[in-house]
């Protein structure tokens, strides 16, 4: 069963190499090419944008896609609607592997906006050196907070930055070693971060826990699709019965 995986994230990849070592699947792993050189060692790799719905909704025809799982970011929105859309029109099995948000634990100094405007006004009344985990598209707000210190991560090098941003490069997943003694080495007093959840970048809080650091968490209101799994798992077992289901 030929199964195109939307990707962008280390769940998306796992499924792939899980559905790949299966006989019964065929995935195709499709990512957006925002990261140069991706790092996947499954059979069939596609890269960049369909061309919107209308895109998307030929390529399901003519590759003769059966089943779509949306393993996109949470915050990939424009990707999660056309996918839907077009799988909806072409009559094609949709599932969205949607994994759960992360939630603060008991002692948890766990703050939650909406946006990271608010989550900056929050930050800048509570710290000086931050550790921000953002899109690439947001680090130029860091700039209008000359008062604070940031420390950003991106999987790609950035070209410029604000001239209080310490930017990084590093390829997730990231793991809790590296991160607690990267909080340590900088001295950072807060997280701020966007709540996409995941295995990919739990660490960092996991080791700002350990810390006892701020954790700012931006937190919109996200639009849900059906039917959706929270897991690799799930997705994989849902697969599995919608294949049994079509042989039987
Ligand atoms: N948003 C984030 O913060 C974030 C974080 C980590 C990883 N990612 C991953 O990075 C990619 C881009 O994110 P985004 O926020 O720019 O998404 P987006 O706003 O939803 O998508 C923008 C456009 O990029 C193309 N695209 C997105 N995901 C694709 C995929 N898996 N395969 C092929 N084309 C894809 C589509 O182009 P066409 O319209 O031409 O089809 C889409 O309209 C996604 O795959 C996402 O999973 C995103």
């Amino acid at each position: 069963m030929r199964v195109l995986v939307l990707g962008g994230t280390l769940e998306a990849r796992r499924l792939s190499l899980w559905l790949a070592a299966d006989p019964a699947f065929h995935p195709i792993l499709s990512l957006a090419g925002r990261t140069r050189t991706p790092q996947y060692a499954g059979p069939e790799l596609r890269v960049g944008g369909f061309g919107g719905t209308e895109g998307l909704s030929r390529f399901l025809h003519d590759e003769a896609i059966a089943c779509v799982v949306d393993a996109t970011h949470p915050f990939a929105l424009r990707m999660r609607a056309a996918a839907h859309e077009a799988c909806r029109a072409r009559g094609v099995p949709y599932l969205r592997l949607e994994r759960p948000p992360w939630r603060p634990e008991a002692g948890d100094r766990w703050h939650v906006y909406p946006d990271l405007e608010t989550a900056l006004e929050g930050v800048v009344r509570s710290a000086r050196r931050v550790f921000a985990v953002l899109a690439r598209n947001q680090i130029h707000a860091l700039g209008s907070y000359p008062q604070l210190r940031f420390l950003v991560r991106t999987v790609e090098p950035l070209e410029r930055v604000p001239a209080n941003v310490e930017a990084i490069a590093m390829r997730p997943p990231y793991r809790f070693e590296e991160d607690l003694a990267l909080l340590r080495a900088r001295a950072v007093e807060a997280l701020l971060f966007r709540n996409s959840g995941g295995l990919g970048g739990s660490a960092k809080i996991r080791a700002a826990r350990v810390l006892g650091l701020a954790m700012h968490v931006i937190e919109p209101a996200l639009p849900k699709v059906e039917p959706s799994v929270a897991t690799v798992a799930e997705a994989y077992e849902w697969l599995r019965a919608l294949r049994a289901g079509r042989s039987r």
